[in-house]
């Protein structure tokens, strides 16, 4: 962990009970009993949906039978507790997703007591769906480094200041994904991310209202961001990264299933059958990372 990166000029209030911390967008606060129920955080899993996070957390309670809590506020974010794991919706794209990551990293700070050592032990993934470079529909994707549209890092302005943060995902974290999953018969790729601040636009589209690509330009951007090694293409893993390396954690990932091969195209047309199989590929990913670590 990065201690001189943690915001202690508000944080140590919160620690010595000066004062509670707000997540507004959870509609809870650190006095709130019910994150008594949290304490023993081990995972935080995000994905863009909350139907998706309800189906995620039901299924790990039937598989560990353990009870779910909820969060009450639900017009931001949904959110469920079972067994170590922290579930949460984050919306789509980096501005509503970046919300979400920094109350969770307040509230695992506080669920850990400020204590380094513990905080490194939580395991912070984001499940999603997303367009492949190269790679057909059903591909499952586990990021290496997530970078945005101009193979840059994830940056926000700070005033007049641009400020840089850095998009590795731990390697090991990755290929341990794979690893556990390499019997499942699921296609599995490592490969770097482009998260798109936009699904249109600044993921080359040319079925947007608003299209500011030509075809030369798209398919050089394509070709361009394959060669330097990107798989696949979605909306929250650069921030998610810059965010998790400022902090210092050590266990990170973004795994994605594709729902296209974006050199094929732009809609998504496959079937509701195809799309809910492949939807279930991620999360089949996800439960079997988590029952390697999570072992009980
Ligand atoms: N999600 C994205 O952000 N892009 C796609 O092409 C598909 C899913």
């Amino acid at each position: 962990m990065n201690p001189e990166k943690i915001n202690h000029a508000f944080l140590d209030g919160v620690m010595s009970g000066e004062y509670p911390d707000v997540y507004y967008h959870f509609g809870v606060a650190s006095d709130d009993p019910i994150l008594k129920k949290f304490r023993d955080v081990k995972a935080v899993v995000l994905c863009g949906s909350g139907g998706r996070i309800i189906e995620f957390a039901e299924k790990w309670s039937k598989k560990r039978k353990r009870k779910i809590y909820a969060l009450p506020k639900e017009e931001r974010f949904v959110t469920r507790y079972c067994d170590g794991v922290l579930f949460a919706s984050h919306g789509m794209g980096m501005p509503s997703a970046s919300i979400c990551v920094q109350e969770l990293m307040r509230m695992v700070y506080f669920l850990k007591d400020g204590n380094l050592e513990e905080m490194d032990k939580v395991f912070w993934t984001r499940v999603g769906t997303s367009g492949g470079v190269g790679l057909e529909g059903g591909t499952v994707v586990v990021t290496t480094e997530g970078l945005m549209a101009d193979m840059k890092p994830y940056r926000v302005l700070v005033g007049e200041r641009e400020h840089y943060f850095d998009g590795d995902f731990p390697k090991d974290v990755a290929q341990g994904i794979i690893d556990a999953s390499k019997d499942s018969g699921l296609p599995l790729e490592m490969g770097k991310t482009i998260a798109g601040n936009e699904f249109f636009i600044e993921q080359m589209r040319l079925d947007g209202a608003i299209r500011l690509a030509e075809e030369s330009w798209k398919f050089g951007w394509l070709d361009w961001i394959h060669e330097k090694g990107v798989r696949n293409i979605e909306m929250e893993g650069a921030m998610l990264a810059g965010f998790m390396n400022h902090w210092g954690f050590s266990k990170f990932a973004m795994i994605c299933c594709t729902l296209l091969n974006r050199m094929n195209g732009d809609q998504v047309t496959a079937s509701k059958e195809d799309l809910h199989s492949y939807s279930e590929r991620s999360g089949t990913v996800l439960f079997n990372y988590l029952d390697v670590i999570l072992k009980r």
